[in-house]
């Protein structure tokens, strides 16, 4: 069979969508002018050689074990499953100036405070920018080891040679092949990198970390493809205003991708927040509803305020902050279509903290905090749980117990909840609810006391 050769093709830099003619906007993820040319030979390095392995059955592949690299940062080490499994590698992303290469060097640190060596190859910053930031976290092993080589081979060079426990390269967008003739960052150097490096660790057998930016839009500059390769994919957020980071993982091969880890950026770094700290909690609580979301096995007890205001507009606005709008329109329907018209109001809905509720069992908590203020309610401090049905029925939500709990430890006595079991507790006020009618009516009952 005969094949038209063709010397080029184009790739799309954002996704890495292939087509064999050029065009302006790619086809698959919408991207205008993305679509970068790139000759077949230098494709043909990367593509995938035919294994000398014959097929197995699965029965007879050894079962491997998992060696983990702690790093001793509890909460980064719980992201990740229980540390940094050999051989593999982790993406740490996010927005410019929230904290990864605080994080990524001090993990680099604890792990040489335990006597191994690091490499930290950092291409974005100077050597004086880096010593400036390694001063105030205290960071002076001298098994932690840095380069400011962006050249890919030399730092694969200093693997060979001095054999490190864990390898940071800081940023994939600033390290480049001299063999390539694209610019650093571009979707060409950024897959080849990737793939050199991924081949050293594989081989040397130790963890590497990479730090990843992201675009305007949220997503990992860059080929989506690195985030299919790395075999873990973590954002690290949180608002700049706010000290407060999570850490959340949104690909894990080795565990769990619904545990976050809770810090606070400080003047000497990032501190990790302990189980019993209750940072989104505001000390002035109350003036809307209290809930409390589970993220992994943690309960994060959040405040939901609501403001609903005359509107002057012919479509009445809606705004959320912290919470998903399409999910805020569908509880407003709901509300409306039980409890009152809010076709003349602007309803604005915010979660206190900078915390982002995503989680089903704060439906109830939204649905109340507007009814609070639409009416003005005066009430004493209460925690609503409970997923909304369209018909307005309440749905169990999982761990209530767990989440009373919490939410008793933090001295709240009343509970608006879609079951009648309960936990028990001194003084303490369950109302149940099989439905948002029932439930509001539970809380105007507080009104009376
Ligand atoms: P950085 O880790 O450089 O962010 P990224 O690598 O994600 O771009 O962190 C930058 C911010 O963190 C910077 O605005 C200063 C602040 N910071 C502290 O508040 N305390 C510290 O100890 C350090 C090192 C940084
Ligand atoms: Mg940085």
């Amino acid at each position: 069979m005969s094949r038209i050769k063709q010397e080029s093709f184009y790739i799309c830099s954002n996704c890495g969508y292939q087509s064999l003619k050029w065009l302006g906007r790619c086809p698959d993820c919408g991207e205008w002018n993305s679509l970068l040319e790139q000759s077949t030979a230098e494709a043909s390095s990367t593509r995938f050689q035919s294994s000398q392995h014959p097929v197995l059955s699965l029965a007879q592949v050894p079962s491997g074990e998992m060696t983990r690299l702690q790093t001793g940062i509890g909460e980064l080490d719980r992201v990740l499953g229980g540390g940094m499994v050999l051989g593999s590698c982790v993406l740490i992303s996010g927005e410019p100036g929230i904290g990864k290469s605080t994080l990524t060097l001090q993990a680099a640190q604890q792990i040489a405070d335990q006597g191994r060596k690091v490499l930290y190859a950092s291409g974005e910053e100077s050597p004086s920018q880096l010593k400036m930031r390694a001063d105030r976290l205290n960071s002076h092993s001298p098994n932690l080891m840095v380069s400011f080589e962006g050249n890919v081979d030399r730092i694969l060079n200093w693997i060979e040679a001095d054999s490190p426990a864990l390898l940071i390269v800081d940023s994939i967008q600033t390290v480049f092949l001299s063999d390539l003739p694209a610019a650093a960052g571009s979707i060409v150097q950024v897959r080849e990198c990737a793939s050199r490096l991924f081949a050293c660790i594989k081989e040397k057998n130790i963890p590497l970390v990479l730090v990843g930016h992201v675009t305007k839009e949220g997503s990992i500059a860059g080929p989506k493809l690195l985030e299919h390769l790395v075999d873990v994919v973590l954002y690290f957020e949180g608002e700049r205003a706010t000290s407060t980071r999570l850490l959340r993982a949104q690909k894990n091969r080795f565990g769990d991708t619904t545990e976050i880890g809770l810090f606070r950026m400080t003047a000497t770094g990032l501190v990790e927040v302990k189980e019993s700290e209750h940072l989104f909690l505001e000390p002035s609580h109350g003036a809307g509803i209290l809930t409390c979301a589970l993220e992994g096995a943690r309960v994060i007890p959040v405040e939901v305020q609501a403001l609903v205001a005359q509107s002057y507009l012919s479509i009445p606005r809606r705004v959320t902050n912290g919470y998903d709008y399409n999910r805020f329109l569908m509880i407003l329907a709901v509300y409306t279509k039980t409890i009152s018209s809010l076709a003349q109001e602007d309803v604005y809905i915010n979660v206190l903290g900078g915390f982002r509720l995503d989680d089903p069992a704060s439906d109830l908590a939204v649905a109340l905090a507007v009814g609070k203020n639409q009416r003005e309610l005066s009430i004493p401090p209460v925690v609503a749980l409970g997923e909304l049905g369209l018909g307005g029925e309440l749905r169990p939500v999982s761990a209530l117990e767990k989440r009373m709990q919490t939410a008793i430890r933090l001295g709240f006595r009343n509970f608006i909840i879609p079951v009648a079991k309960a936990v028990e507790g001194e003084g303490v006020n369950v109302k149940p609810a099989r439905t948002l009618k029932d439930a509001w009516q539970a809380l105007k009952d507080l009104l009376k006391g």
